[in-house]
Formats: C-alpha cells, structure tokens, sequence
C-alpha cells in the first residue's frame, strides 16, 4: 500500500516535470495542430532514460518501478496527451511483455535498443472485427519451416509506422478463443508487413494510429513470445500494466487541463471581481481536483501492488476506469471555465477535452474495465 513516494520517485517526477515544462509544453499545440510525429521529444525523453523506465539495468533501462513510470507519464501528459500515450504504450505492452514473457535471447536482442529509444514498440492486439472480445481475433499464424506465417489485419495500433518492434497476437492452432492465440515479436522491415494510412483521429495528434496489414509476414521461430497458445494471456498481462499507464495519463490530462483553467479563472473578471469568487467555480475546482487526487492514488496503488508481485488486474481496471471517467469530467469542466474561450483552438482546453475521451476508450473500454472488476469480485479474488 502506498502513502507516500519515496525520495528516488518525487526525484524522478521532478526531474520529468522539468523536462516537460521546458522541452514539451512549448510544443504541445504545435504538436496537434500539425499532428507530425515528434521524433525529437521522443529522442529528448530517450536521453533521460525514460524510454527503458521499468527495464531493469542489465538489460540497458533505468531499473526503476511501476510507481516511478506512473508518475512520469502523468507529467508527460499533463502538457502532452500524445506524446504521453507514445512513451506509455512503448514502454508498457510495447516492451514489457518481452521483459516478463521472453526469453534471455529476446530480451537481450531487444530491450536494450527499445531502452535506448533506438526502437520502439507498439501493440497489436485489435482487429477490425475484435476489439472489447479481442479473444475472437482472426489473424492466423501457420507453421512455415523454423518460423510462422502471419496473415491478417490489426487495427487502432499505437506508433503504427513509427515503432520498430509490433507485438503480434495471432492464431495459432486449432483451439477455439484464448487457447488458440500465440504471440509474436514483428519487425518493422519484414516483408509482408504494411501499414495503413494514419487514422485522422479527434484527438492525441502526432500519436500515429492505424492498421498494421500482415499478408505471407514470415516470422522466425526465435520470435515466437511465450510459448504457443500463451498469447492471450500474455496480451492480457501486458494490458494490466498498460491500464496503469493509461490511468496516469489521464490524471495528467486532468490536471493540466484544471490547471489551466484554475489560472485563468483567477484572472476572468465578471461581475467586477474574479470568477473564482464565485461559489459555483470554487465547487468546481474543489470537486475535480478531489477526484484527481482519489484517482492518482487508485492508479498508485496498482503500480505498487504490481511492483510487489501481487495479483493487480482489478485495481489497474479501477484505475483506468475511474481515472480516464475524472478526466473528461475534469476537461469538460476546464473547458466550461474558460467559457467561449474554452472553445476555440487558441486555448488549450479544447485539446485537453479531445485528447481524454479516448482515454476512456483504448486499452479496454471503461464497460470492459467494469466487466474485469465485476468478474474478480464476484469469483471471490
Ligand atoms: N492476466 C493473465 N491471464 C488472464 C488475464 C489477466 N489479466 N485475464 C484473463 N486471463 C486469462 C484467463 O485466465 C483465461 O485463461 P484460461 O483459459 O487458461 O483460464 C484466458 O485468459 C481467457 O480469459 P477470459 O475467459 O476471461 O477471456 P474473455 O474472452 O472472456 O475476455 C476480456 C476477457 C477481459 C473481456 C478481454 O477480452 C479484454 O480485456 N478485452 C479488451 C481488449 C482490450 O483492452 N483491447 C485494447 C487493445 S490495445 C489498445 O487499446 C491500443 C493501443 O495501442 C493503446
């Protein structure tokens, strides 16, 4: 259980909110008004280690924990919601599940360059037809002498393009759902693998999204990740620790986007006196900020609770589904404090309120977060 941070994590969260009011919140509009990819941040946050967070040193990360890169992508987020699920999903389901479901050779063909920042990772999990059941993904995986065939569509994918390294869940044998699904690590430059074009999403601009196309993809049989039909257990351990991520970005959109709107709102003179004197805005501010804090720490919780070796997929649902649902109420109601400023592009909140609502979306949509939470509880876990 965690109360309070110790002296190594509020200096990390320091030393990112640092980097990030100097290097990122400058760049942030900019970012999604041209929604180009920021390769340069993504350089910056490498040189600060922050791409390896939660790899261990021996295999060239920082070593530290799931408290500590909670705590790092709030801050990213809380100027940048795109550069935030960037760093988050190659760092969680991007790399992770190599760390805790690969072999010795993959890890040290991998983790080190994805530490470096060198590759990056991304997820490929949904398909066109299975989303919240991703156990009914369709994607085949067929034996071809040492390695695999992989044929079939990926769809929403993080970093698609981007990332160099795709963790690929596929079928690979006959058993029906779970059972029958393997998973992989893709390169980038195999043959047989395509990417879309770039959706063009509401929000998180410069976060390329898209579908990963694999048709005759061959994949050595040294790729396969975890033993075979392990896949979506694996998918499902990534996502645990994914959710946790996406809790904390959510919390640095609402923080940001409270921030903001706190700021001006002390400004705003109606009435002859600052809007904060009025009951209605200060019930407001009390009331989000509240829950802000409520959700950090939920989302704190299971981060430790996942550093401990403890059974965390209920919390980080929790987490995830009360986070990203303060977020949009927190970014709804900086926006409403702006006013019609609140609703122009020259101001920040309008982005913030884009930028959240997927939060509630990807990486299991809050309905499936609930049926997680519900299906522990009531299995006496
Ligand atoms: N950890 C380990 N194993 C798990 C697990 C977990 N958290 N959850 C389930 N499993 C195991 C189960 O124990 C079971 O194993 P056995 O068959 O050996 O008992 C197996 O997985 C199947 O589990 P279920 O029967 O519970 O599976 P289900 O089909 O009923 O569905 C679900 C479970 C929770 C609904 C799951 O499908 C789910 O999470 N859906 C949402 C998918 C999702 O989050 N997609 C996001 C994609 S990533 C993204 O958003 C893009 C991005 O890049 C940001």
């Amino acid at each position: 259980m965690i109360v309070e941070l110790t002296e190594d994590q509020k200096a990390i969260r320091d030393a990112v909110r640092e980097f990030v009011q100097e290097t990122v919140a400058p760049r942030a509009a900019e970012i999604d008004a041209s929604d180009q990819f920021p390769a340069d941040l993504v350089e910056a946050a490498a040189r600060l280690d922050l791409l390896g967070i939660v790899i261990p040193e021996e295999y060239g990360g920082a070593g530290l924990d799931h408290v500590s890169f909670a705590l790092f992508v709030e801050e990213v987020a809380a100027e940048s919601g795109s550069l935030a699920v960037i760093l988050d999903v190659h760092t969680s389901v991007g790399s992770e599940p190599i760390l805790f479901a690969g072999t010795e050779d993959q890890k040290r063909r991998y983790l080190p360059r994805m530490a470096a920042g060198s590759k990056l990772g991304a997820f490929a999990l949904s398909e066109p037809e299975a989303g919240s059941d991703a156990a009914s993904l369709q994607t085949t995986a067929v034996p071809d002498g040492d390695g695999w065939r992989l044929n079939g569509t990926k769809t929403f994918i993080t970093n698609m393009g981007v990332a160099d390294v795709y963790i690929v869940l596929a079928r690979s044998n006959d058993h029906a759902r779970a059972a029958g699904i393997s998973a992989f690590i893709v390169d980038r430059d195999t043959a047989g693998l395509e990417f879309g074009a770039p959706m063009e999403k509401m929000g998180l601009h410069g976060s390329p999204t898209g579908e990963v196309i694999m048709r005759d993809a061959y994949v050595p049989g040294e790729n396969l990740l975890g033993a075979e039909g392990d896949g979506f257990r694996i998918a499902m351990k990534a996502l645990d620790r994914g959710r946790i991520g996406i809790s904390a970005q959510a919390i640095g959109l609402a923080r940001g986007a409270m921030d903001k709107a706190a700021r001006y709102a002390l400004e705003r003179r109606q009435f002859g006196k600052a809007i904060t004197d009025q009951e209605a805005i200060q019930f407001t501010i009390a009331d989000r900020y509240t829950e802000i804090e409520a959700a950090r720490l939920l989302t704190l919780r299971a981060a430790a609770a996942c550093d401990a070796g403890e059974n965390f997929t209920r919390i980080a649902s929790m987490a995830k589904m009360f986070s990203t649902d303060v977020a949009m109420r927190a970014t709804t109601d900086a926006l409403q404090l702006f006013g019609g400023y609140g609703y122009i592009k020259e101001y920040p909140a309008e982005r913030y309120f884009r930028d959240a609502k997927a939060t509630q979306i990807y990486e299991g949509t809050n309905q499936i977060q609930r049926l997680v939470i519900a299906r522990d509880i009531l299995a006496g876990g």
